[in-house]
């Protein structure tokens, strides 16, 4: 422990979910559905064009496809989260990959609006079951990791509003496209540092991008020091928006059974 540390107000926090695995029977459910309708999530030719692979490492690149099982997911306890408190959403998924995750809730939310942040491309997979709309694009900076331009994607999908930012999450340019949304659920899986989970929330910040009636944000793979940021950013923003819920809780991710399970923060500005 750092002396700093001392001196730190202690976040108190949950670490179970507040709802039984019969009320999340029916979003795992949907959820499996969804997933079945897709045999292969890779699409070879943009995984070898790919800056992050997709975020997918070798080692789970042969279980991406596999049946993740009936346990509930970050998925289905973000799908529970929407119906229960938030009806219409607007959601924002930084670190989106193939889209496992983001397809599932394309499916499940009736009232939706969708963003997703990634570095790469939207996988074909994932584009091939959307209406393609307009692009725009503009210049990346030229230290990021990706070598080709940014770029707004419109979609559609069942008459929702579907949007694919293809960028770098360190680039506050990109960021400032978003601008005008006012998201209530924010899904953070891209970088899985302390220092970006850090930044991404100063970016939601000074873009005015969170809606300050109700917002739930989610953050996968909160482990070690990002922990710490996630504690830093409750205490910094609590005078600001009020957090009033925080969870940090072990739940199944993408891959379901084929891994252990994630460590997910939660913080809502009401209570569950
Ligand atoms: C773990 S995967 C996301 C999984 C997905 N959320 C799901 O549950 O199905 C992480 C993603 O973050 C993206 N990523 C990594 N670094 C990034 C960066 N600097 N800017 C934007 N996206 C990034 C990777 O390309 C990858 O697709």
């Amino acid at each position: 422990m750092s002396w700093m540390s001392l001196f730190q107000p202690k976040v108190s926090y949950k670490s179970a979910i507040p709802f039984s695995n019969d009320e999340l029977i029916p979003y795992i459910r949907t959820n499996r559905i969804s997933l079945q309708q897709v045999d292969d999530w890779i699409d070879e030719k943009a995984f070898s064009k790919s800056y992050f692979q997709y975020g997918v490492p070798e080692f789970l690149k042969p279980v991406l496809n596999k049946p993740i099982g009936d346990a509930p997911t970050y998925t289905d306890l973000m799908a529970l989260l929407v119906e229960r408190y938030l009806k219409k959403v607007n959601y924002l998924e930084i670190g989106v990959s193939v889209g496992k995750n983001y397809w599932q809730l394309l499916n499940a939310l009736p009232q939706a609006k969708y963003t997703a942040f990634d570095i790469e491309e939207i996988n074909p997979v994932l584009a091939n079951r959307l209406v393609k709309g307009e692009r725009t694009e503009w210049d990346t900076p030229a230290k990021s990791i990706k070598k080709n331009r940014s770029s707004l994607s419109r979609f559609s999908f069942n008459n929702k509003e579907v949007n694919y930012l293809s960028a770098d999450v360190w680039d506050t340019n990109s960021w400032a496209k978003m601008e005008g949304n006012k998201f209530n659920l924010v899904f953070s899986d891209a970088l899985h540092t302390p220092q970006a989970i850090l930044f991404e929330f100063e970016m939601l910040v000074k873009y005015r991008l969170l809606d300050e009636e109700r917002f739930i944000i989610v953050w996968d793979d909160l482990v070690g020091k990002m922990q710490n940021s996630f504690f830093k950013i409750i205490r910094k923003y609590n005078a600001v928006y009020g957090i009033k819920d925080v969870y940090l809780l072990e739940i199944n991710g993408w891959v379901g059974q084929n891994e252990g399970p994630h460590s997910v923060g939660i913080i809502s500005n009401f209570a569950f």
